[in-house]
């Protein structure tokens, strides 16, 4: 057995104590593993009067220096679970160019400035690590990071936000409409007291931008990721779509394709999207998180379990810590960075998306023909439609007639566009709802 390598832990809120909890019971078996026991040479917080139950750890550990912990030639590795920007860029940065390892569950950061922990991990030849950061628990970066290397990733399609996913999922099983649910996801404690980063989408844009940059070997950022949250998702939206025979999730979507030069690009966005009820994503409920890659070889690969939670995020941060601590013991680093094929990310204009839309219609003659002509003049394909008499549709009220229409795979700028021109026929009393579709074609 080596000897000790020694732990900064950044961070004891409801992932740190986790980690911290767990390397005391499991510390026999994550010698045994590494090769070395792991130490921890201190914990930095922000408070240190705060109540953290019964930690087994000795409350001198605690400081709220995090530079200097950081710095201390004391220390081999660097576990990062704060959240934010800065400090924690800062920290990482220091401590990368020093050698010291890096975990961290920090997705924010990563998908803000991922670019200056990659170069501070080269230039200090240090491993950086984040496999909790998309998908908590999920083994999902690693296989995308090394398992995959000898393939062709084509696309990636996940539901990776566990509390967007509860609340749809709400919806879905009681009609209640996203308020309602909401306020449950708060009661329950899937939602936290200021809900803005899950429901509008930034933090599943976050993990979209991390797992694009790893799959297509293309730096990807927040910035690039086209987001739309779940607020405007209505009762009638879901009722909708299980008329249809579907279900909507908040969908993170990062594909491979051309952009209007024909030069291979990737598209990436988080939108929520009616997706078909044999869809394997359609089965994943509460606030469970599933990622489906489609690689050419490979073919389709679903990766399913805990996003969120103290002890299922700490499971990752803790694996994240055997593989570094391996690491250092024999010399050696993971493989850095690949960004190599530097590829661009298309506007979502240009990303190919199929849409659901449902009309509130005057139902006399000439209204099918004026409707279907806007979709012509912006050259998108109706793929079915279906009138149904106003009363017997979930949108229909004060209608004549709703006219439900899915149309074929169409640039998105051309479907927007669409949906404009068609607010402005006088057949069409109101657009009951806009829906984007996702599989079953
Ligand atoms: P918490 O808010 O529960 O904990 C944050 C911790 O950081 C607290 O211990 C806090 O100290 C400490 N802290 C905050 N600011 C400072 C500072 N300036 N200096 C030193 N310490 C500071 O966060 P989580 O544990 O939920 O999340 C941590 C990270 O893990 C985030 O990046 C998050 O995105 C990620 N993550 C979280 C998941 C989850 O389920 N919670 C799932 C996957 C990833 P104090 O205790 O004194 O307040
Ligand atoms: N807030 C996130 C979610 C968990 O609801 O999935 C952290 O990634």
């Amino acid at each position: 057995m080596s000897s000790p390598l020694r732990l900064a832990i950044l961070g004891c809120g409801t992932v740190g104590s986790e980690v911290v909890r767990l390397l005391h019971e499991q510390s026999a078996d994550l010698a045994a593993r590494i090769g070395a026991p792991l130490e921890i040479a201190g914990i930095a917080v922000r408070r240190l009067g705060r109540d953290r139950g019964d930690l087994p750890v000795a409350p001198e550990l605690f400081t709220t220096d995090a530079v200097g912990l950081v710095k201390s030639d004391d220390v081999d590795v660097v576990v990062e679970v704060v959240g934010g920007i800065e400090p924690a860029r800062s920290w990482l940065v220091d401590a990368l160019r020093a050698g010291k390892s890096v975990v961290t569950a920090n997705k924010a950061l990563l998908a803000e400035d991922g670019a200056s922990l990659h170069d501070a991990a080269a230039d200090g030849g240090a491993d950086l690590y984040y496999e909790a950061a998309v998908a908590g628990a999920i083994p999902l970066l690693r296989p995308l990071r090394e398992s995959l290397h000898g393939d062709r990733i084509n696309r990636v399609t996940g539901i990776v936000n566990g509390t967007t996913n509860f609340i749809l999922s709400a919806m879905d099983a009681t009609g209640a409409g996203f308020a309602e649910a909401l306020e449950e996801a708060t009661e329950l404690g899937y939602a936290e007291a200021d809900p803005t980063a899950d429901v509008e989408g930034f933090d599943a844009a976050a993990k979209a931008a991390i797992l694009a940059s790893l799959a297509f070997h293309t730096r990807v950022g927040a910035a690039d990721v086209h987001r739309e949250g779940i607020t405007e998702v209505t009762a009638a939206d879901m009722a909708s779509a299980k008329a249809m025979g579907c279900t909507i999730k908040l969908l993170c979507i990062a594909a491979r394709g051309t952009d209007a030069a024909g030069r291979e690009s990737v598209s990436v966005r988080v939108h929520p999207a009616m997706i078909p009820l044999s869809h394997p994503l359609a089965s994943v409920g509460d606030a469970y998180n599933a990622v489906f890659v489609e690689a050419e070889a490979a073919g389709p690969l679903m990766f399913y379990g805990r996003g969120a939670g103290g002890a299922a995020t700490a499971s990752a941060v803790l694996g994240d810590v055997v593989a570094v601590c391996r690491n250092r013991l024999a010399g050696v680093r993971a493989p850095s960075e690949s960004a190599y094929a530097d590829l661009a990310v298309r506007p979502m204009g240009e990303a190919l998306t199929r849409y659901h839309v449902s009309l509130d219609v005057a139902d006399k003659p000439g209204v099918l023909a004026a409707v279907a002509g806007v979709f012509a003049r912006h050259d998108v394909s109706i793929a079915t439609v279906r009138q149904a008499p106003a009363g017997t549709e979930p949108a229909g009220r004060g209608a004549d007639a709703v006219l439900v229409i899915v149309t074929h795979t169409a640039p998105d700028a051309a479907l927007a566009a669409t949906v404009e021109d068609l607010r402005g026929l006088d057949a069409v009393r109101s657009i009951a709802s806009v829906l984007r579709v996702e599989g079953g074609e």
